[in-house]
């Protein structure tokens, strides 16, 4: 079943000709896209990407990942930003965000070099020792110092427990395909390469093998999350709102941030979703948030923080909507029992699956927040399944788009990205950045 846009709990804040009145933009923000004249449209492999991926490649994914899956125990997957959170996204979504934790025959896999935390890098190191590990290196531009340095350490432990030979069959690199200091790198040392395409950006990337081979490693069918992306990318085409609730969906997002609204709330009712929500953010933020536009992408995974944040939701500053995301068939069935005593009081819930309480949870939660002044923007899905998660990730991502062309901005550079990190390269004493070092220092000095 396809993925659906849920409208009721916007009456009220959004009136029918309020959608009339933006349907013209999003042809325009759709024409710019499918023509390939926006901007930044030299970024646009992962529109087509679901029926045009290198299929030679994906072989080797799959071979690769079987490779690991029977001669390690731990994969250590090494990257920052687009390059890991969709993998991790995905494998919490489709096994569990316990999955390290729970029975499997598939290896333990953790990510690596999304911070520069040496607390984190030596507790991976310790758990790794004295089990069999794989490594799975990933950066498109094969500069990024975050990782580089994970990569290093993690490099120098496989050779020196494999061996160099050993360590190469254990090293996989996914980069440029031509250029960049990781390519050369792995070039030079026989590691084998996966592809991130030329013209697909970090946070569209995961369904390349930046997400594919650890999705593969998790034992998840990367071929039925394709097929749910290609289905995807065939259903959202039509530039009438009633017929493309992705599209619905980006309009929705304008019309609410030209009334005011500022921020936008992932809501989720299942824990396993809490990375999904992190990819969205990237994608969200790092696509729009520019030129001083755009809404500041949050998120939350409820019931747990109605206990905490639900409150400033309910009551606090007025400038946020949600948009939840409702899975209706849940992984596992609980059902409530009776109690003889009823000392707890939930007798009134015997039969009652939580899937059916989390439902109650919802609508109630929902109709709360409407009355407090929040609009929620709902999207059904209909499992935990590959299929669905490829239909979720393409919804997203040409939303993203869509949305990006209607604000006027380019949703497919992150120029702001860079500010930080000239600095950091220059309070490290990189080369090449002796002039700024000087100011910088000086400005800490105060
Ligand atoms: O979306 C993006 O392009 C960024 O978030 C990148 O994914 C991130 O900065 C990592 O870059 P790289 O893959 O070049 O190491």
């Amino acid at each position: 079943m396809p993925l659906k846009l849920d409208d009721r709990y916007l009456k009220g804040f959004i009136s029918q000709h309020e959608y009339e009145g933006i349907a013209p933009a999003v042809k325009c923000a759709a024409g710019q896209l499918m023509s390939q004249k926006g901007q930044g449209s030299d970024f646009l492999g992962w529109v087509t990407l679901p029926e045009d991926y290198d299929k030679e490649e994906f072989a080797r994914i799959k071979a690769a990942a079987e490779r690991v899956k029977k001669n390690s125990q731990v994969f250590i997957v090494i990257g920052i930003g687009g390059s890991y959170l969709g993998a991790r996204a995905a494998i919490e979504f489709l096994k569990s965000d316990k999955y390290n934790d729970l029975p499997k025959d598939t290896p333990d896999i953790y990510f690596t070099g999304n911070s520069i935390s040496s607390t984190a890098l030596q507790e991976l190191v310790t758990i790794c020792e004295g089990r069999d590990v794989s490594i799975n290196m990933i950066s498109k531009s094969g500069t990024t110092t975050e990782p580089a340095i994970a990569f290093r350490v993690f490099r120098e432990l496989l050779e020196k427990k494999y061996g160099k030979e050993g360590a190469r069959q254990r090293i996989f690199c996914t980069t440029d395909k031509a250029k960049g200091t990781l390519k050369q790198l792995a070039d030079k040392e026989g590691f084998e390469t996966f592809v991130v395409p030329d013209n697909v950006g970090g946070r569209f990337s995961v369904l390349t093998a930046v997400g594919l081979l650890p999705i593969a490693v998790a034992g998840c069918d990367i071929d039925a999350l394709m097929n749910g992306a290609r289905r995807a990318m065939k259903a959202y085409t039509s530039t009438e709102l009633d017929e493309n609730d992705c599209y619905k969906y980006a309009a929705i997002r304008n019309i609410l941030y030209n009334k005011g609204k500022s921020v936008e709330v992932m809501v989720s009712y299942e824990p396993c979703y809490a990375m999904m929500n992190e990819w969205w953010k990237q994608l969200y933020g790092e696509s729009e948030g520019k030129d001083q536009k755009g809404l500041f992408p949050a998120s939350v995974v409820f019931s747990t923080d109605l206990h905490s944040l639900g409150q400033y939701i309910q009551d606090g500053r007025r400038q946020l909507f949600e948009t939840v995301v409702l899975i209706d068939q849940p992984k596992h069935q609980v059902t409530l029992g009776k109690d003889p005593e009823d000392v707890d009081g939930l007798n009134y819930l015997e039969g009652r699956s939580m899937a059916f309480i989390n439902e109650k949870a919802f609508e109630g939660t929902a109709l709360a927040h409407n009355d407090g002044g929040v609009p929620n923007v709902v999207i059904h899905a209909s499992d935990f399944s590959e299929d669905t998660l490829g239909q979720i990730i393409y919804f997203f991502e040409k939303a993203c788009a869509i949305s990006g062309y209607m604000l006027g901005v380019n949703p497919f550079n992150q120029p702001g990205v860079e500010s930080y990190k000239k600095n950091m390269f220059a309070l490290l004493g990189k080369p090449g950045y002796e002039d700024q070092k000087a100011a910088l220092e000086e400005r800490i000095k105060g």
